[in-house]
């Protein structure tokens, strides 16, 4: 086994850092190999949109540190991701490397069945709403089954270390990575497949879970449940359909309408520039 851990804080050796490598600890414990990544030292760039790494399947153009990421996420047998809560979410690092990574949540499935753990650092338990779920979206776009989802608390770098309860988590869920274990273990949430409680009640009352696309029921005694026989959007006949009948599609679809949709922003583009010098004029 080789356990990836990466933390997407800008503090080195901060709260964030502290439980990934508690949890790295865990799985060297059990005889796994680690390897370990700041991603604020990488230079790390924003997806462009070209969608080449999809329509080619090809890895992504941008020349930068993504390959380094790549490279130790293919080395690897499970992977800790962490990230500090910023806004009542993750880090702006973690969705950059969920858009670079938008080939294998589509087309390549490579990374499908590598067990995940997903660790947050915040300052307060209210404070928190969209952290993990931002963060295991990473794993759950990729297929990759999460073994574990929890909050240390600290406010000042380092003060996690009196969290000791997030530290002993770290470090069993480490272990249970670095064992190869692939069933989740972590609290079971009201939603079967996402295990997070972000149910959502329509105008008309119908309920989901937002982050799986999963209709179901609430009740106050078994609380939500999902639609039979419904999949989550990261049921593996899901992402399929996704990437077969309405990505690829798009792409013919796109080139037979370039000449109308370049004549359309010329017209655009002209009468922008018109009101423009108006304004400038007046
Ligand atoms: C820009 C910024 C935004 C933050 N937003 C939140 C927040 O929404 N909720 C929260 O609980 N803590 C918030 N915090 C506090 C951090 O999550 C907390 O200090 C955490 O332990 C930092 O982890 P680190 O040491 O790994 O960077 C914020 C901190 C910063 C710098």
């Amino acid at each position: 086994m080789r356990v990836l851990g990466m933390s997407a804080s800008p503090r080195d050796w901060g709260n964030t850092e502290i439980l990934v490598q508690q949890a790295l600890a865990g799985a060297r414990r059990v005889g796994a190999e680690t390897e370990f990544l700041r991603l604020a030292e990488l230079d790390l760039r924003p997806c462009r949109g070209c969608l080449a790494c999809v329509f080619n399947d090809r890895d992504c153009l941008i020349e930068d540190d993504y390959h380094v990421v790549l490279g130790a996420m293919r080395r690897s047998s499970a992977v800790v991701l962490g990230s500090p809560a910023y806004v009542l979410g993750a880090t702006a690092r973690i969705k950059l490397l969920q858009e670079r990574l938008l080939r294998f949540a589509t087309r390549s499935r490579e990374f499908v069945d590598r067990p995940g753990v997903v660790v947050a650092a915040a300052g307060r338990p209210t404070d928190v709403p969209f952290t993990l779920p931002q963060i295991a979206t990473t794993f759950l776009s990729l297929g990759m089954p999460v073994v574990d989802q929890f909050v240390g608390y600290g406010q000042g770098p380092g003060e996690v270390l009196w969290d000791e309860a997030a530290l002993r988590r770290a470090a069993s869920a480490g272990e249970a990575l670095g064992r190869g274990e692939t069933g989740f273990r972590g609290d079971p949430g009201t939603c079967p497949s996402c295990h997070f409680d972000l149910i959502d009640v329509g105008a008309r009352g119908e309920v989901s879970c937002p982050l799986c696309d999963l209709p179901g029921t609430w009740t106050p005694d078994h609380g939500f449940r999902p639609r039979p026989n419904a999949a989550p959007r990261w049921a593996e006949e899901r992402v399929r359909s996704h990437f077969e009948d309405g990505m690829m599609p798009s792409h013919d679809r796109f080139r037979e309408h370039r000449a109308e949709i370049n004549a359309r922003l010329d017209a655009l583009r002209a009468a922008f520039d018109q009101t423009g010098a108006t304004e400038k004029e007046s």
